[in-house]
């Protein structure tokens, strides 16, 4: 093998590098958080469910820069980092943000409601 075609070869490798890398820092920089991996955040659980434990008045409400948006299966992926979205899940739930006083006022603040 030529001088030449080992470079380019290791040119190639490299670019293989930086792609996977760059693929797993886009994949983890999207900042939505896995789901723990116990029973209540199993994915087969209505979307309802969830907000028992992270609407704002229950014990463990979202954070105030939450998304505004309640189709939590769309973005939270499984423990094993498996996105397993919902198709039709409504993004605005009864409890959800906007009976949220903190992230309906976001909604608010950008001009209407989404
Ligand atoms: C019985 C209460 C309860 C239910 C039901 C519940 N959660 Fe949670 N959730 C918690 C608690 C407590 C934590 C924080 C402690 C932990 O990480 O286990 C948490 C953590 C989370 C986190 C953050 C994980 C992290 O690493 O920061 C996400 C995202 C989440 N829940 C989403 C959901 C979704 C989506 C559902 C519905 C499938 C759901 N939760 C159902 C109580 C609940
Ligand atoms: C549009 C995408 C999206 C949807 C839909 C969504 N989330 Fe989130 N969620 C995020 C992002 C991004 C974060 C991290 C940013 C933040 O903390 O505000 C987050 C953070 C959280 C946290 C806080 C984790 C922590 O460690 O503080 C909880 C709990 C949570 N989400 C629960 C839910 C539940 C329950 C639903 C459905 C009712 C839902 N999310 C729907 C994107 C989403």
């Amino acid at each position: 093998m030529g001088a030449m075609a080992a470079n380019a070869r290791r040119l190639i490798w490299a670019a293989g590098l930086v792609a996977a890398a760059g693929v797993g820092l886009w994949a983890t920089s999207r900042g939505s958080p896995s789901l723990p991996d116990d029973q209540n955040h199993a994915v087969s659980q209505a979307e309802a469910k969830c907000l028992g434990c992270h609407a704002r008045t229950a014990g463990f409400p979202r954070p105030a820069d939450h998304p505004l948006r309640d189709d939590c299966f769309s973005c939270h992926r499984d423990a094993r980092g498996r996105l397993r979205p919902r198709p039709g899940a409504p993004t605005s739930l009864p409890g959800g943000w906007r009976d949220d006083p903190v992230l309906a006022g976001r909604a608010a603040a950008k001009g209407g409601r989404e």
